[in-house]
């Protein structure tokens, strides 16, 4: 039955276990299939043609092994590859994390002064920026290529006195040093790894700025999805199975820092998909 079928995750890396975990969340009856291209990421300082091309090959990967859905975690394959990937497998239901995320942002602003932090591949594409002004005609869009939180993020630093400066250093001029009358009020996390810097950007940022997480935004939006095309799990019981492209030791180590729950290097299996 094809409603047994899990759903596939892709990400470049171990970053798009945010919208596994948010996916877990919201859709605890799912069997989810997640695969990191961690040979070859970052995507997030590629061209629009190297992401398209891995996404296309991940892609390919992941529907081999049987799925009934593909959400695309990685923003930045979101932003350049979405309609590549849905023309490469029509009938497959193809969610990205762009379009949930930037309605969400359009919808939770008061003012419409919205800033969009993503990788600088992502900001490039200029998709957040286009699809908020689709939810919310008028409004003042920034985006913000903010490199160093992946990393920053990947080893753990998610406080404390050099993470808050780096935030400072991409932010100041939006929230906390802004022109008269301009101060953003609606932050989108247009990365998946910002949701790791969510608390930190809160505590700085004040609370009269609204966080928006694309993670947990793709997860209801691939729920509607799930329902619409009465493809929801109605039975069984739900797994999770892990593949990466290389280094699954490192992908079970800062897999930590994404989910609440341990892995291990032989839970997570090594994939060939070039
Ligand atoms: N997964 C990427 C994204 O969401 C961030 C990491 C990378 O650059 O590969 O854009």
């Amino acid at each position: 039955m094809t409603r047994d079928l899990p759903i596939g995750v892709f990400d470049s890396g171990v970053g798009g276990l945010t919208v596994l975990k948010a996916l877990r969340e919201r859709l605890p009856n799912e069997s989810l299939v997640y695969l990191g291209d961690t040979a070859r990421l970052p995507y997030g300082t590629k061209s629009a043609a190297a992401v398209s091309h891995y996404a296309v090959q991940a892609a390919h990967a992941l529907v081999a092994t049987g799925i009934k859905a593909l959400v695309v975690a990685d923003n930045t394959s979101s932003a350049h590859a979405l309609e590549t990937l849905r023309a490469e497998f029509p009938g497959l239901p193809v969610i990205g994390v762009v379009e949930p995320g930037a309605a969400a942002a359009g919808h939770a602003s008061a003012t419409g002064r919205i800033v969009v932090i993503a990788t600088e591949s992502t900001v490039q594409a200029g998709s957040y920026a286009r699809g908020v002004l689709n939810s919310r005609p008028g409004a003042q869009v920034t985006s913000v290529a903010c490199p160093l939180f992946v990393s920053m993020v990947e080893e753990g630093m998610v406080d404390g006195p050099i993470a808050e400066q780096i935030v400072r250093h991409y932010l100041a001029p939006q929230f906390l040093e802004p022109e008269p009358g301009l101060r953003g009020d609606c932050l989108l996390l247009g990365c998946t790894h910002f949701p790791a810097l969510a608390p930190l950007l809160h505590q700085l940022l004040g609370p009269d700025v609204t966080i928006v997480d694309s993670a947990t935004t793709t997860a209801s939006a691939v729920e509607d999805v799930l329902t619409h095309r009465r493809l929801a799990a109605t039975h069984g019981t739900p797994k999770i199975r892990y593949m990466a492209t290389d280094a699954t030791d490192r992908f079970a180590r800062v897999a930590a820092i994404f989910v609440p729950w341990s892995l291990t290097p032989e839970q997570v299996e090594l994939v060939d998909i070039g």
